[in-house]
């Protein structure tokens, strides 16, 4: 990240908290069919929805994959990568790594930054199957400021249109968008 972009997330964060809402962070179920195995490898985000504060992290960013790398295929900790593509989809790759620790629960995991005073993000699989999945996360920081994102990811860099709708139903079903926020597809067009 340049300096530019770090000053404009300070500023858009910062802005944010003007508008924070009394929502809270949500713990969902997770999918009851999560083993590390299904969520391991190589995804392409179709699209989220996400509150202003997370969202300025990623201001920009097209053809999102995301790839897992775990030691444990049932259960534990692992690691994942994160790569988009700023503006355009020849722009450089970005990248972001975090680790995700297990927390006893299958499909549910802290996301963890490797920069100082990251804050551990709640992390959950809500559903996978073998062509896709529901990720949603979520932090209330030391200000009451809930961020939270509910991703939709795909094996391939499409997906079927009634599949991206019910997937997006079942998490607006257990209460995971409080704020309403609006789904933002996720261009993978031109990228791959
Ligand atoms: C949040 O809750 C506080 C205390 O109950 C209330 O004063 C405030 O208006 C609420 N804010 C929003 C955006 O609902
Ligand atoms: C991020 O993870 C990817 C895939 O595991 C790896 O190739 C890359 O070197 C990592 N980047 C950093 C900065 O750690
Ligand atoms: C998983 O990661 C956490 C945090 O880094 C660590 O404390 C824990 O020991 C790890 N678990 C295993 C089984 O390696």
């Amino acid at each position: 990240m340049n300096v530019g972009w770090k000053l404009m997330t300070v500023v858009v964060i910062a802005m944010s908290g003007v508008q924070a809402s009394n929502t809270t962070c949500r713990t969902p179920p997770t999918a009851p069919n999560y083993v590390n195995a299904l969520y391991e490898g190589h995804w392409f985000e179709m699209g989220r929805s996400q509150t202003p504060g997370g969202a300025a992290l990623q201001v920009g960013c097209m053809c999102d994959v995301s790839d897992f790398v775990t030691d444990e295929p049932v259960q534990g900790n692992g690691t994942i990568s994160y790569v988009c593509r700023r503006f355009s989809p020849q722009a450089d790759p970005v990248f972001a790594n975090a680790t995700l620790v297990d927390t006893g629960n299958p499909g549910e995991f802290k996301q963890v930054y490797p920069y100082p005073n990251s804050r551990p993000l709640n992390y959950y699989v809500i559903y996978i199957d073998e062509d896709s999945a529901v990720e949603y996360d979520c932090d209330t920081n030391d200000n009451g400021v809930t961020n939270y994102c509910v991703h939709i990811l795909s094996r391939t860099a499409t997906i079927a249109a009634d599949k991206e709708a019910a997937l997006l139903q079942y998490a607006e079903d257990l209460g995971l968008n409080p704020d309403g926020i609006e789904y933002n597809p996720v261009q993978q067009e031109g990228c791959w």
